[in-house]
């Protein structure tokens, strides 16, 4: 696999192409960011870890028939992944009230939702990712509502197989993000990261952070708790 120009840069991640059409490096820096770029910091190490946590779990999900770009991990910061156009709509499932859903409807934090709950919002960061439902999507024509459709369904999904493999490692899976987007082949699968920076994890017992949180509100060093998640997921 050849690695040629590079076709995109976001915050946490650089995408390059390769020499097949349908293929792309994604490569896990260590800039760390929150509040849409307004805190910023390079945690050394972060995209390594990055990448292996990310890389376990899309090998856990493809394991389990879930569609997916991810392909191998190819090295300490890359994975190689299927070519996507990325749908500007972020699919957030939780099981436990936190961050802006607490911050929105004042229920306390760690509150156990009845049922997972599953959000969508706008991916743009100059907007500040607004909170959307379908109306809207299908107003500004950010996604086809059969895809929104697919994606709150494969969504929930996930959300039921990685609760089951958190629990195994005595983690809870509060919430997390999902991206997905259209293959060159126009198939919908889930892309960009699975990893702490996207997730919120804490410990089943003790209700330790093992998350970004840990970045967000200065709760400690980011990468000890990084690697502490890591290992884990790594445990038999
Ligand atoms: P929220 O509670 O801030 O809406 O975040 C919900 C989940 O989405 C949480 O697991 C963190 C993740 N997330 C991202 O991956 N990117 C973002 O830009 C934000 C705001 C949250
Ligand atoms: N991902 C966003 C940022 O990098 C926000 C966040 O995760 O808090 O700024």
């Amino acid at each position: 696999m050849e690695k040629r120009e590079k076709l995109y840069e976001g915050k946490a991640k650089i995408i390059y192409a390769t020499d097949q059409p349908d293929k792309v490096i994604i490569y896990f820096k260590d800039d760390t960011t929150a509040f849409d770029g307004v805190k910023k910091e390079q945690i050394v190490g972060k995209g390594v870890i990055n990448n292996a946590i990310s890389s376990l779990i899309f090998e856990v999900l493809n394991k389990r028939s879930i569609p997916t770009h991810y392909i191998e991990k190819l090295s300490d910061r890359e994975m190689l992944a299927l070519k996507v156009e990325i749908i500007p709509v972020e699919v957030v499932v939780r099981n436990f009230a936190a961050g802006s859903f607490t911050r929105r409807y004042g229920v306390p934090e760690g509150t156990k939702l009845e049922k997972p709950l599953v959000e969508t919002f706008w991916k743009n960061d100059e907007l500040h990712d607004p909170l959307v439902c379908l109306e809207h999507i299908k107003l500004l024509k950010l996604a086809e509502p059969e895809d929104v459709e697919k994606m709150k369904e494969i969504a929930l999904e996930v959300n039921e197989v990685l609760k089951a493999f958190f629990a195994s490692k005595d983690i809870l899976l509060v919430d997390f993000k999902l991206e997905f987007g259209k293959t060159t082949d126009g198939r919908l699968v889930l892309a960009d990261e699975i990893s702490p920076d996207s997730c919120r994890l804490w410990d089943a017992k003790t209700k330790k952070k093992l998350d970004k949180d840990v970045f967000r509100f200065d709760l400690g060093d980011l990468k000890e708790a990084y690697q502490e998640l890591l290992n884990r997921l790594r445990e038999k």
